[in-house]
């Protein structure tokens, strides 16, 4: 299935996590830190650290861990608390 990624259209193996999508992608970070501004991604992969947050469908702050992809996804990396 397709996805895109801040723009950029994306294969994404059905049943991934949007975690394991981004990362099979080649990202490693995909947010930063409020304050320092320091890169953020996959840390526990079980919805407890809340470093995987991202912006999917225009909603800011989701735990990319724990969200099923779903076709036409559009998933932004995010800076700090992320834009609605
Ligand atoms: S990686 Fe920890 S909440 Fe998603």
């Amino acid at each position: 299935m397709k996805v895109t990624v801040d723009g950029r259209d994306i294969d994404a193996e059905p049943g991934r996590s949007i975690a394991a999508v981004l990362h099979a992608d080649g990202l490693r970070s995909w947010r930063t830190t409020r304050v320092e501004g320091s890169p953020r991604g996959l840390f526990c992969g079980i919805g407890v650290c809340f470093d995987c947050l991202v912006t999917i469908n225009g909603r800011p702050n989701l735990r990319a861990c724990l969200i099923t992809v779903r076709e036409g996804d559009v998933i932004e990396t995010q800076e700090g608390v992320g834009r609605a």
